[in-house]
């Protein structure tokens, strides 16, 4: 396996590899692997001849507040956990690699950027739309994988894919959760041992939910109210949002009669971490 920093060196190694016949995947990360990650790359390697794995923590998808300086990085056991998943590259880019001093071009999106996390976040997914594009174009993938534990960023993302006719197969995975129900996420690494205790809320909260609308409730409101309340009788946590939205055009829906998805961003102290369920 290599590590590849520069882009007209990979280039170079998937013309290399298309010229062999090969399908290649690409799994796009911020790094700081775990479990969750792994399900992607394992998933890439079994219907893929060939796995780029991209370990880029991306400037531009932080907001001026937010924890780009502080985000956790350790490219060495990445590499180790991507090698021994069997991927093929990984890419770990510098930043003045991916972005010109004078950068001025973005990709952005309406209407499904606007909600949820994209209320407290205004600047994100046209962070996360920009670089996922330089790197569709860079490493050209037959097939990107992305998790469902950022249910926003996945429907974002293959909206793009439709709208800008990429021609990649846009695969979804299921989250990844600790033994205990807690979403994996890099940035659970910023928990004290109370407030990784306390992080439970979120996953609890929202099976919580998924009960209600099991044992018949259709009324959007009242099942989003219970989650929150639920979220607030934790003293560490303090809601973002909670809402319950069409899982594909992302709006609020009332009354829930087939589909849903239930998607909460809570900060537990200082750290905002992000869950959702998908129920039918
Ligand atoms: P990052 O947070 O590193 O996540 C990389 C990919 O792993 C995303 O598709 C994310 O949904 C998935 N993932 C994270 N935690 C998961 C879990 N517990 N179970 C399953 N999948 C999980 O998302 C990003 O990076 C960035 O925004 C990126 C797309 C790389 C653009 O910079």
């Amino acid at each position: 396996m290599q590590i590849v920093k520069n882009i007209e060196e990979l280039r170079s190694i998937i013309k290399w590899w298309r010229g062999e016949g090969h399908s290649i995947g690409l799994v796009p990360t911020m790094g700081y692997l775990h479990d969750g990650h792994k399900s992607l790359i394992e998933k890439a390697v079994s219907e893929n001849d060939r796995v780029v794995v991209s370990d880029f923590v991306n400037p531009t998808q932080f907001g001026v507040n937010e924890d780009l300086s502080s985000y956790p990085r350790d490219i060495d056991r990445d590499a180790a956990i991507c090698e021994a998943v069997g991927a093929d590259v990984v890419f770990h880019p510098d930043p003045e690699e991916m972005y010109f001093p004078n950068h001025c071009t973005f990709v952005d999106m309406d209407r499904l950027t606007k909600g949820l996390c994209g209320k407290t976040r205004p600047t994100h997914f046209r962070g996360v739309c920009t670089v996922v594009s330089k790197l569709f174009n860079i490493v050209t993938p037959d097939r990107a994988y992305f998790g469902q534990k950022d249910a926003q960023q996945l429907a974002v993302i293959r909206r793009m894919v439709r709208d800008m006719n990429f021609g990649i197969t846009i695969v979804g995975c299921p989250i990844v959760r600790e033994a205990d129900g807690l979403a994996m996420s890099s940035r659970n690494t910023y928990l004290n041992p109370k407030e990784r205790e306390a992080a439970l809320v979120l996953h609890k909260s929202l099976v919580l939910g998924e009960g209600m609308v099991h044992a018949g409730q259709k009324d959007a409101k009242k099942v989003k109210n219970a989650i929150r309340e639920n979220i607030e009788k934790e003293p560490l946590a303090q809601v973002d949002y909670v809402e319950i939205v069409d899982v594909e055009n992302l709006e609020p829906i009332d009354t829930i009669e087939g589909p849903f998805l239930a998607a909460v961003a809570v900060y537990i102290g200082k750290t905002r971490l992000i869950d959702n369920l998908k129920g039918e």
